[in-house]
Order: C-alpha cells, then structure tokens, then sequence
C-alpha cells in the first residue's frame, strides 16, 4: 500500500478511536449531569426527594412528581418510569400518590404507576423492569371499549426490607409484608406475609419464615461464607468493590 494510503488510514483508525472515546466521555458527563437530586433537581419537584437519593439520567417518564415522595439515600436507576396519575400536569391533591422509603433501590427500566397509592417502605430493591401499579382497567361493559371505562383502583404495599426480581410485576391490591422474596418473573396479587418468598404466576409462598420452624423447607444453597470478625470499613470497601459514600448531587 503507498505511503499516503497508509498514513489516511491510521489518521482515519485514530479519528474513529478518538471520537469513540469522546462520546463516552461526553455520554457520562450528560448523564453525571443530568442525574437528579435533591442538590440538583433540575426541572423536577417532587414532593420529597430525601438527601441523598438520585435518579439516574436518562430517567423514565415523571409525571405529578408533586404527588411523588422519595426518602433519603434512594437510587432510582435509568428509565425508571414514575408516574403519578396517567398525564402530565394533574392536581392529584395533597396525598402522596406514590411514596418509596428510605435506601431503596429501584432496577433500570421498572414502571411505578400510580393512580391512587403505592407505598415502599425502607430499603425494598426492585431488580430491573419491575412493574408496579395500583390500577387496572374494568371491563365489565360490553357495550364499551375496555380502554374507555372506568378503571379500577386498589393501593398498594410493600413493606419494608423487601427485594423484587427483575421482571416481576406487583398487581393493584397487593400488600407484601417486610422482607419478601419475589422470585424473577412472578406475578404478584393480594396479601403475603412477612419473611416470605413467592414465586410464579400467580405468585405462590414457596418459603417462609417462624420463629418455631426456621424457614421452611430447608434451603438448597449453603449460607455465603461470613465476613472475618473485625473487618474494617475499608477492607469491606476493597473486598466488594463498592463506593459506599452518599453521592454528592453533583
Ligand atoms: C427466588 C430466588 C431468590 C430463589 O430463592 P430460594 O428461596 O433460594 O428458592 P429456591 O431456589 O429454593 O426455589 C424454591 C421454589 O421456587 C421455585 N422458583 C424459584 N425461582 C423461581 C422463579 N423465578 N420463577 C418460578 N419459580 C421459581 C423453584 O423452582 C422452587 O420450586 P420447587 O420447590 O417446586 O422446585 C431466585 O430464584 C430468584 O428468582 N432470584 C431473583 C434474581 C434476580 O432477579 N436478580 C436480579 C435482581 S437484583
């Protein structure tokens, strides 16, 4: 190959390169700077946004977020869908619409749809595209479109401490205890107890918890081994990973 040939090809290798990492570069800074927080909410105000919590940027639709409460040291991942009420612009009064506790964790791509009342307690981490919602449409009326009648609102609860896998959807009327297990993909409806694992469609107690039984049945899978005794905040820090500091809202 000539030597001109040569040299526009490695300029051209080295543009793309360059502009490859610009992007990237350039995405995280948009998404650093478009992530919001109490310290920088940028156009939203919702009705709490405790210390603390982010939502990721690009977020999902916000709708109502007046009628959106959030606690302190919350994570709501990317395109998170929080909608209070159906359209933009509503008065839907002065009662939380929809509230998430404090230290939640809510998956990329997951819908909280409320109409009427969707509480999480503290620290409930939802996997990604997890959908809640405390509406559904009625379809009793033959003589009208199912879209065009009345819909049909019961709250909606998840009590605190409790983890949802990803994909799982939590139906209008459910009222989970604390520390419940939702197995990936389950369709959950109605009351579950504390201390409980459900899995399916609909969503079945496949373990639970009693003072007088232990969890029943007995697991398949050995306890993960125990930290050493004495660990230090940041041997803890090296051994998973993590930065555990607040974020800063910058
Ligand atoms: C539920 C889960 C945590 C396992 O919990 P576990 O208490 O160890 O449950 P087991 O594996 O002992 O399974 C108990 C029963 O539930 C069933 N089960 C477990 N997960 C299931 C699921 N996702 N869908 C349907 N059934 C499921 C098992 O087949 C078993 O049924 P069987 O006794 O008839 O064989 C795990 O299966 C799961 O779904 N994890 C979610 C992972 C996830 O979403 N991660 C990303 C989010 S951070």
């Amino acid at each position: 190959m000539p030597f001109a040939a040569r040299l526009l090809a490695t300029v051209r290798t080295r543009a793309r390169h360059a502009t490859g990492r610009a992007v990237h570069r350039g995405w995280r800074w948009v998404q650093t700077r478009g992530a919001v927080s109490s310290a920088s909410p940028g156009p939203y105000r919702f009705g709490e946004l405790g210390d603390g919590s982010t939502l990721a940027f690009p977020t999902g639709t916000i709708f109502n977020e007046s009628s959106i409460r959030i606690g302190p040291f919350c994570i709501i991942g990317e395109r998170v869908t929080l909608s209070a009420g159906f359209l933009p612009g509503l008065d839907l009064g002065p009662e939380p619409v929809i509230t998430i506790g404090g230290g939640c964790v809510i998956g990329r791509g997951s819908h909280l749809v409320g109409h009427q009342s969707i509480v999480l307690g503290d620290d409930v981490w939802t996997g990604p595209n997890v959908y809640i919602s405390d509406q559904a449409h009625e379809y009793r009326d033959t003589t009208l479109p199912i879209g065009k009648q009345w819909p049909r609102n019961e709250p909606v609860e998840i009590g605190s401490g409790s983890w949802i896998g990803t994909g799982a959807v939590i139906l209008p009327g459910a009222r989970l205890g604390r520390n419940v297990v939702v197995a990936a993909g389950s369709v959950v409806r109605g009351e579950i107890p504390d201390y409980s694992v459900v899995a399916g469609a609909p969503a079945k107690v496949v373990r639970s918890f009693s003072d007088v039984d232990g969890w029943q049945p007995p697991f398949r899978h050995a306890a993960p081994t125990p930290l050493p005794d004495g660990i230090t905040a940041e041997q803890l820090r090296a051994l998973v990973g993590w930065d555990l500091r607040p974020p800063t809202g910058a």
